[in-house]
């Protein structure tokens, strides 16, 4: 292992959850207990209409925390009814997660979208976050970080072993360069969370579930930071 100097991702994602009490609420909670050391990043992902007063609330705390979006719209601004614009998006989200099973499962995304998605990102300068379910997934042209998600792992506490998160991990910088960064997300927890990090090829964690609770991300925060 490394050492950790590597850098570290991790990133909440939120999913359609949290209203705006809620989620400043998590906030407030999370962001006065978090001291992260300099190679570490944590990036808050929550639904839309609450990233404006989420990014304010961190700003007035002065709490090292980055907000990102869940997803952005396949085209620029324009006549493109219920999309959220990447030009838009960036005014909040330094980071958007991209192409997550959910939406290729649910409404349809394509290899296509996402990578178009990839294109308005980096225009608007929003890091773009692919998620991608297997080694078979392609990854964009420009895209430096991923996250590898089997299905079988979201939301069923049933994660892939680090050791295999790894293989995979190895095997798409082998494919793709060492720049890109893999990080690995399904059933994270505080439990498991440092025996990925530990990993040499894994450069952080996509948190779903268990990021909703704010003493369970601190934990998982926590861990990180000490590995
Ligand atoms: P999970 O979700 O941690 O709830 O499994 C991860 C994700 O879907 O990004």
């Amino acid at each position: 292992m490394a050492g950790l100097a590597k850098e570290l991702w991790l990133i909440a994602n939120w999913k359609s959850n949290k209203n705006l009490a809620e989620a400043l609420d998590w906030v407030s909670r999370v962001g006065p207990k978090i001291n992260l050391k300099e190679n570490i990043k944590v990036v808050i992902c929550p639904q839309f209409e609450v990233l404006e007063e989420v990014k304010k609330a961190i700003q007035v705390g002065g709490w090292q925390l980055a907000v990102g979006s869940q997803d952005l719209s396949p085209f620029g601004p324009g006549a493109y009814t219920g999309e959220e614009a990447a030009q838009t998006l960036s005014e909040f989200v330094s980071l958007a997660i991209l192409g997550h099973s959910e939406r290729r499962q649910n409404f349809g995304e394509t290899d296509e979208m996402v990578a178009q998605k990839v294109e308005q990102a980096k225009k608007a300068s929003i890091i773009p976050l692919v998620c991608i379910q297997g080694k078979e997934t392609p990854v964009p042209n420009d895209c430096w970080l991923v996250a590898y998600e089997p299905i079988f792992a979201i939301g069923t506490d049933n994660p892939d072993t680090p050791q295999n998160a790894n293989e995979v991990a190895m095997d798409l910088k082998q494919k793709y360069g060492s720049v890109l960064e893999v990080l690995y997300g399904g059933s994270i927890s505080a439990e498991n969370c440092q025996a990925f990090v530990k990993q040499d090829s894994i450069s952080g964690l996509l948190i779903g579930h268990k990021s909703l609770d704010a003493e369970e991300f601190i934990q998982i925060i926590n861990l990180c930071n000490g590995v």
